[in-house]
């Protein structure tokens, strides 16, 4: 087999249908179920799109007011998921935590559930963790600060009760706008290393909490979610924007990546990015950021001159996130809250037209050889 039939990293492979989400990178834009994302990001709830991600509709408000009235009714932290956090180190890694707590509100789950994959049980589990995971991170994130539990509130919706939770304050307008977009733009991009991580996971018909427990594993890596918090990471280290220059010149020539920039998918930029940018904009304005501003801007200019390289999604959302308060190390566990929906929508497409995904590799280890003194048997 020659170098040229490997196809590493799986680039440029297509390995199956969905009807989820579609991407083009030669038009810039990004479809879930056939809505251009800015369209749904300008227009709807988070709750409403986590509806069309799993029914591949939008809801009617009946359907809505449902899910609502399910969803403010299961955020609160079950006894043994908070006990569990407990145990853990305060310097345990957010996405660490995370990944512990939903494998145990799995195993907690009646085993005749878990393993039910048909489309109502899987449904169910999916908006009981779009419900829990917000409390994870806020209680993650408030134990770590050495700060109590906040209970949460039946009468905010998502993005202000997640607000809430983490900060026990009730957020401005601005800012929860800013941060449900935030989880708009996160929630579904195909099939990236998570989504994927989770159908290969589907494919073997093992559960869905199973499944998102992998997708996790793979999200916190820098060249996937963790990029958010490397983003925030890398703005801290270069401090202003006079340094932008001087510190571009060092990390090339150190061969760096520079967080937040690259895509495997879009070569000339990143769909979501606008709109983020413009939630950041508002972000920006309303806490007065705008040495962090202008730091953003040169290193973008910089590095785009440079290098031809665009921002992708963490680019924004990393500073977003943190002038809205969050830690640097909690901002992975944020993109999993909202990639949770679009997971769980391509766990259910897998389980519905399943085939066991397991490709080939090319053998390049040694030749066949012998333990000294052997004897076949027969
Ligand atoms: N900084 C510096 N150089 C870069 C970057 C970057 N961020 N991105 C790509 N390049 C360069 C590579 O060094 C490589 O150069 P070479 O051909 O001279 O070796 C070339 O561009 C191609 O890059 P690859 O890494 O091979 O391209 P791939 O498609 O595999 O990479 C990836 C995509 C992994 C996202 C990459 O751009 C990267 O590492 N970016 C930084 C991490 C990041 O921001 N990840 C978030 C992804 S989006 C998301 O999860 C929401």
């Amino acid at each position: 087999m020659s170098d040229a039939e490997i196809k590493k990293g799986l680039a440029g492979v297509t390995v199956d249908y969905t009807a989820v989400s579609k991407v083009n990178p030669e038009t810039n834009s990004l479809l879930y179920r056939g809505y251009p994302v800015q369209e749904l990001a300008a227009t709807q709830s988070f709750e409403a799109v986590a509806l069309l991600l799993w029914n591949g509709d939008l809801p009617t408000a009946e359907e809505l007011r449902e899910f609502e009235e399910f969803e403010r009714s299961h955020r609160d932290l079950d006894a043994a998921v908070r006990t569990t956090i407990d145990l853990l180190p305060l310097d345990a890694h957010p996405m660490d935590v995370a990944r512990t707590a939903v494998s145990v509100i799995g195993a907690l789950a009646p085993a005749a559930d878990v393993a039910d994959n048909s489309v109502a049980s899987d449904l169910a589990k999916a908006k009981l963790l779009f419900a829990k995971i917000p409390a994870i991170v806020a209680y993650d994130q408030r134990r770590r600060r050495g700060e109590a539990l906040v209970e949460p509130r039946a009468d905010l919706d998502y993005a202000r009760n997640f607000l809430w939770m983490t900060f026990g304050e009730e957020a401005d307008e601005v800012v929860a706008r800013a941060f449900a977009v935030s989880m708009v733009l996160y929630a579904e991009h195909s099939f990236n290393a998570s989504t994927f991580t989770a159908r290969v996971i589907t494919s073997t018909t093992a559960d869905l909490y199973s499944a998102v427990v992998g997708a996790i594993g793979a999200l916190k890596g820098a060249l996937h979610g963790g990029a958010n918090e490397a983003v925030m990471h890398i703005l801290d280290e270069i401090g202003s924007a006079e340094n932008v220059g001087p510190w571009l010149d060092t990390a090339l020539a150190e061969k760096r990546k520079i967080m937040g920039f690259g895509h495997r998918v879009y070569k000339k930029g990143d769909s979501r990015v606008p709109t983020m940018k413009a939630a950041f904009d508002t972000l920006v304005a309303h806490y007065g950021a705008d040495d962090l501003a202008a730091l953003y801007d040169a290193l973008e200019t910089e590095f785009v001159g440079r290098k031809g390289i665009y921002p992708n999604l963490d680019y924004p959302s990393g500073p977003a996130y943190h002038l809205i308060g969050f830690d640097t190390p909690t901002f992975t566990p944020l993109f999993v809250a909202a990639r949770v929906t679009g997971w769980t929508a391509h766990i259910i497409e897998q389980a519905a037209s399943n085939a066991l995904i397991r490709p080939l590799s090319a053998y390049n280890g040694v030749d066949e050889r012998h333990i000294d003194g052997y004897i076949a048997s027969d």
